[in-house]
């Protein structure tokens, strides 16, 4: 058992707001937390219990990336370029660029190589005190890649400490050999079932746009999904309003994400679910998107707004969950401690995880330790990581003490 003290603990504990303890203990017992509060309240049976002072520091919950293309080969610089000469993320997409690019270098790599290109990416996330990760397939589009994908996002918590939650998303985009219904048919509903099988999949993603997928295409999709028992969770108005965010409330999808588009009749039908809006600055950002999601909707009604990398090579290849917390608070308006909820708890639920993303009784001893006196700090500052220690399972990385 261990006491922490002279800290401030952001616990998120509570819905709304951050739940700030500014003369703050947290007592860890093995993996878990056992008590939270201020430390003047300490219970008596903790007294004699080993304490290690944090000299004032900051701690909240282990980030969550709740949203994230992480494993992929190849890169996409030149289409970088291209949109800086003026093409659109759609043209390029259409001609054979964009997601269908990323598909070639990936199929054309072996699992081994893939896996040490996702664990860079990871172990950049994790120095930034992230403790779990979300991972989409999707850069596959055949049965055999999709499968290497996921086992990859698999075998990563395998070797690093770090939580992983799998999302299959083969309704990412159209393989050019065929059209939509024939590579749900054919290709996509099939390898489902197979990775299902497998135990590969948490939960079921897809991307409802004009450039990829119909809203009854993706309902055939998370019909699968559901006879499988599995949630959906759904790319959703991110170039058009496409009619993505009532399908995935009516499906009661984890979440909802990107969303610009998004109406206020879409938020407000989104609000009969239990989804989660998980906004993505790093694409807007990179496309150079003007139309904002709807903030102020998610506030009148209600629904829980996460905040995510969308780490992947194309529209956001952005490898920092600090850097999509202030881009969420600058370019979204999100108050800092709207992102910080944005990381913490409500990424959490977006990936229907119910023990971690707070600081309380019963929750996995996953915390972050920052440099940093008020937690406004992590999302106003840009490219800088204050991460002092990261605490994953009761546990410091690399060392016994911070
Ligand atoms: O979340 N929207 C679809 N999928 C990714 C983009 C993937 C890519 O361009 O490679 C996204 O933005
Ligand atoms: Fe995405």
């Amino acid at each position: 058992m261990l006491v922490l003290y002279n800290t401030s603990v952001a616990t998120l504990a509570a819905a709304g707001g951050i739940g700030l303890i500014p003369e703050g203990a947290i007592v860890i017992d093995g993996s878990a937390i056992a008590w939270v509060g201020a430390y003047r309240d300490l219970p008596e049976i903790y007294a004699g219990v080993e304490h290690q002072s944090l000299d004032g520091r900051l701690v909240t919950p282990a980030l969550v990336d709740c949203h994230t293309h992480l494993v992929f080969a190849g890169s996409r610089a030149r289409e970088f370029e291209m949109r800086l000469e003026g093409s659109s993320y759609e043209e390029i997409a259409e001609r054979g660029g964009g997601i269908i690019a990323t598909v070639s270098a990936t199929r054309a790599a072996s699992e081994e190589s893939l896996l040490q290109l996702a664990l860079m990416r990871i172990d950049a996330l994790i120095a930034e005190g992230v403790g779990a990760v979300e991972i989409k397939s999707g850069y596959g589009l055949d049965s055999e890649t999709e499968l290497r994908i996921l086992r990859v996002a698999r075998k990563i918590s395998a070797v690093r400490p770090v939580r992983v939650r799998t999302s299959f998303l083969g309704a990412h985009a159209v393989p050019t050999s065929m059209n939509a219904d024939e590579y749900l048919d054919k290709v996509c509903l099939p390898t489902l079932q197979g990775a299902y099988r497998e135990g590969l999949v948490d939960a079921v993603d897809g991307f409802c746009e004009t450039i990829a997928f119909t809203t009854n295409q993706m309902e055939r999709v998370f019909c699968s999904a559901a006879a499988l028992g599995l949630p959906v969770k759904l790319h959703a108005e991110q170039l058009s309003n496409s009619g993505g965010t009532v399908l995935a409330a009516k499906h009661n999808a984890l979440s909802a994400d990107h969303l610009e588009y998004a109406t206020d009749e879409d938020v407000k039908t989104l609000a009969q679910s239990d989804s989660v809006a998980i906004l993505l600055p790093g694409a807007y950002y990179t496309l150079k998107q003007t139309q904002r999601p709807p903030v102020e909707a998610f506030r009148k009604h209600k629904v829980p707004m996460a905040v995510a990398t969308d780490w992947n090579p194309g529209s956001s290849p952005l490898g920092s969950l600090l850097l999509a917390m202030n881009m969420a608070s600058t370019l979204f308006g999100l108050t800092p401690e709207e992102t910080l909820a944005g990381t913490t708890r409500n990424a959490a639920k977006a990936l229907g995880y119910f023990d971690c993303g707070q600081i309380r009784p019963g929750a996995r001893a996953d915390l972050a330790v920052w440099d940093l006196e008020h937690p406004a700090e992590l999302s106003y500052r840009i490219g800088q990581n204050a991460l002092y220690a990261r605490m994953f399972e009761g546990k410091y990385d690399n060392h016994d003490e911070p």
